[in-house]
């Protein structure tokens, strides 16, 4: 266990190449607060600022396994552990300040789950059935999940909406079922409030974050690196049975995600009840219709192999969002797919 705030504020510091830090306004020391684990990571990012703007404190947990600290807005308190270390979880939540927690902590990899099912079942579900545990014993405050599109496996409808049954086709959308469930189980058991929020594919930036994941498996960032360093970049499935034989998925922006995470915590903490939301656009794309709009964005040719399918890749994920607009009030604002590549080619290129 590392507590680091003011390392993590001198070492961001130092590093010239990065961006300048956020403007931030910083929390009162008695603000009420919320735990963000994975906080370092992608799809946490924008949350951070939008949590502090509301004069909350932000509590990181994050174990730096794949997350970056030079875009943490400075006041965040970050701690750098598992998420399944019950004595770091004791002494964050026995604090009794934490008012929400919301999980992003996981390995997403879907390639490497199938490859070490087992590693992705101890890291998924093993360490967030320890969160979910000592946040019911600490007076479980409203618990927003970051589940996911994988959960429903090949779908028969599209858009697919939440009372789909789920059916899972790699460990890893298995593994997000399993903590989902364990949160309806505990939820009932404890009075737990909880969402889950069951994204597609994040995508996009916001200023500086970005995605930065490594290895990267997801397709606009693949094609952006592509677009700059003019090295191929391989699609995979050609034969899949949608209109030109690539997959079909729901692309949204990072930014209306964190919109989605504060409307799920103003739903439980006004009393809503607990359950699954999609987030997505509610549109789908083709991998060769986004290959086009990077090239259009990016004004390139982009080098591309065909491939085999990926095990594990269901041919069409798109959201059904009607629950979430309608019980949330959420809107994909920014979800526009030319939108979403010219964010994040921006980021790149900064
Ligand atoms: N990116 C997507 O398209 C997508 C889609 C659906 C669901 N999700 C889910 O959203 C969440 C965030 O995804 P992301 O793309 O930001 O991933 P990410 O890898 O960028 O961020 C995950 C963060 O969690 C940290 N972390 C991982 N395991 C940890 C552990 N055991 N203890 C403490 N910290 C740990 C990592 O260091 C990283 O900072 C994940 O749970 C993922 O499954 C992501």
């Amino acid at each position: 266990m590392e507590r680091t705030t003011e390392g993590r504020q001198r070492w961001r510091y130092r590093e010239s190449t990065e961006p300048e830090p956020l403007v931030e306004r910083v929390p009162a020391r008695d603000a009420p607060a919320v735990l963000v684990t994975g906080g370092a990571g992608y799809v946490a990012g924008p949350l951070l600022p939008r949590l502090i703007a509301r004069g909350l404190r932000v509590v990181v947990l994050d174990d730096l396994s794949r997350g970056h600290t030079d875009t943490l807005p400075p006041s965040v308190e970050l701690w750098v552990a598992s998420v399944g270390d019950r004595r770091v979880l004791d002494e964050i939540l026995g604090r009794g300040d934490i008012t929400a927690v919301f999980h992003f902590a996981g390995d997403s990899e879907v390639a490497r789950s199938v490859q070490d099912p087992m590693g992705t079942y101890r890291h998924n579900v093993a360490e967030g059935l320890r969160l979910i545990e000592a946040v019911a014993d600490h007076g479980a405050p409203p618990f927003v999940l970051s589940s996911s599109a994988s959960v429903y496996g090949s779908a028969t409808v599209s858009p697919i909406p939440e009372e789909t049954p789920l059916g899972p086709e790699n460990p890893y959308g298995e593994t997000k079922r399993v903590l989902e469930n364990a949160l309806r189980w505990v939820g009932e058991a404890t009075g737990l409030r909880w969402a889950a929020l069951r994204y597609f594919n994040a995508a996009g930036a916001e200023g500086a974050l970005r995605e930065r994941h490594n290895p990267e498996t997801h397709l606009i960032p693949n094609l952006l690196n592509a677009a700059r360093s003019g090295y191929p970049v391989t699609l995979y499935g050609t034969d899949y049975p949608t209109a030109d034989g690539s997959a079909v998925r729901d692309y949204v922006h990072i930014s209306d995600l964190a919109d989605g995470h504060l409307l799920a915590l103003d739903h439980l903490t006004r009393g809503g009840a607990p359950g699954a939301f999609n987030l997505g656009s509610g549109t789908g794309h083709s991998v060769h219709e986004v290959v086009r709009v990077v090239s259009e964005v990016t004004g390139r040719t982009l080098p591309v192999t065909l491939g085999p399918r990926r095990p594990g890749d269901p041919p069409t994920l798109v959201a059904d969002i009607r629950r979430a607009e309608e019980v949330l009030g959420y809107k994909a604002r920014q979800s526009d797919i030319a939108h979403i590549v010219a964010t994040a080619w921006k980021a790149m290129a900064s």
